[in-house]
């Protein structure tokens, strides 16, 4: 996987838990990438290295740095430590630009209506996307529907308003708020979660919807109830794509699972792991030191594909598997032994 070292040039507070890393452009190896793609950053915390894909918030050809946003989560090992050891004028190793939550004039007709349901830090993939929708000449129109707390847990708050006033009649936005008295001073704000009434209720004043084109990024409960309501209005699901952050592991789907040794041969070399139980064999991996490739951890970029040799594995919390994997190969992120043979190679 190719990789890249990029200056930080500038880092803003956007909220009280969240900040942006704005990147310089290397002047010879110039990073491409899609509204709505991510970037894996990569870094060394005690010894261990540690990669964690963040979402551009910045557009291509609109912003000036390659920006990404991170909220800082607790307990997380990179988050925090984003937050409180990178600086100004530091240099970070990152992948190339990754994933397909992507919009681009050419995959969609002008036509078709963009809808971004977005909660909390989720609203990053999404904001890239609206950017550059919003800045294409007879670009689709853009409605954004995003859940927060509050106002002051709203990540962009001030650039969506600019984007307000500057595309009027192209760009509409709904604000969620789960923490907030509504009263006449916040006549725009709909109190509570986007469940699947407030979804149809936002559906019913966004004309056409057979033109609708849909992202989602957010908790599960936000994909889930979006995908839901738009089902019920017959929205195709080629038009609705989602982005996860993390994958929320069903208890139930481990049920036989056990734990076992499995063998790991990596840079011709032959590592025997404890996978314990809950655990997937990336993870074991890492846990014993070997720097396997990855990225995204959620069946989403291929990037820890291996090879199985011998033994069976459960694939758990992928919802399709990807058909460019040949019948022996295995995400090893979403990969469980359920024998003590398991032998894989990297
Ligand atoms: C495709 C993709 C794009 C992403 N884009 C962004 C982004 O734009 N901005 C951003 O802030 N993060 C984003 N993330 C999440 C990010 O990669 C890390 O997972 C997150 O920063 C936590 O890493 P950590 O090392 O601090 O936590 P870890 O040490 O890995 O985890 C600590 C605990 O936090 C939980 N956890 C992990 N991720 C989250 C989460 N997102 N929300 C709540 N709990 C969590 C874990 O289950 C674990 O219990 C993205 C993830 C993916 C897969
Ligand atoms: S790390 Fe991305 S698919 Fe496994």
């Amino acid at each position: 996987m190719l990789t890249y070292t990029l200056r930080v040039a500038e880092i803003r507070q956007e909220t009280e838990d969240t900040i942006t890393l704005c990147f310089k452009q290397s002047g010879l190896k110039k990073i491409k990438y899609l509204p709505g793609q991510y970037l894996t950053l990569i870094f060394r915390i005690n010894g261990r290295r540690f990669l964690r894909p963040y979402s551009f918030s910045s557009a291509p050809g609109i912003d000036q740095y390659l920006e990404v946003t991170i909220k800082r989560i607790m307990g997380g090992v990179v988050s925090n430590h984003i937050h409180d050891q990178v600086k100004v004028d530091d240099l970070i190793e990152v992948m190339q630009p990754l994933g397909d939550f992507t919009y681009t004039e050419l995959q969609f007709s002008a036509d078709k209506q963009i809808v971004l349901w977005g909660v909390g830090s989720g609203i990053t993939p999404l904001m890239s996307i609206a950017k550059y929708a919003l800045s294409l000449p007879n670009g689709p129109r853009v409605s954004l529907i995003y859940g927060n707390k509050n106002f002051e847990s709203c990540i962009f708050l001030d650039l969506i308003h600019k984007l307000k006033d500057q595309y009027k009649s192209k760009f509409s936005v709904w604000h969620f708020h789960t923490r907030l008295k509504i009263d006449e001073e916040n006549p725009s704000v709909i109190q509570g979660r986007i469940d699947q009434s407030k979804v149809h209720a936002v559906m019913n004043k966004i004309d056409d919807h057979a033109n609708t084109i849909h992202y989602i990024c957010g908790p599960v409960g936000l994909k889930e109830s979006v995908k839901e309501a738009l089902k019920g209005l017959s929205i195709s699901a080629e038009c609705i794509f989602s982005e996860d952050f993390e994958i929320v592991k069903n208890p139930k789907d481990f049920e036989g699972i056990m734990t076992q040794v499995a063998k790991i041969i990596s840079n011709n070399q032959e590592t025997f792991v404890e996978v314990v139980s809950g655990k997937s064999i990336l993870e074991a991996g890492l846990d014993a030191q070997l720097e396997l490739p990855y990225s995204c951890q959620t069946g989403n970029c291929s990037v820890c594909k291996g090879k199985l040799l011998t033994g069976k594995l459960k694939i758990i919390g992928i919802e399709k598997i990807s058909h460019e994997l040949k019948p022996d190969e295995y995400l090893l992120c979403c990969s469980y032994p359920l024998t003590n043979d398991v032998s894989v190679l990297v």
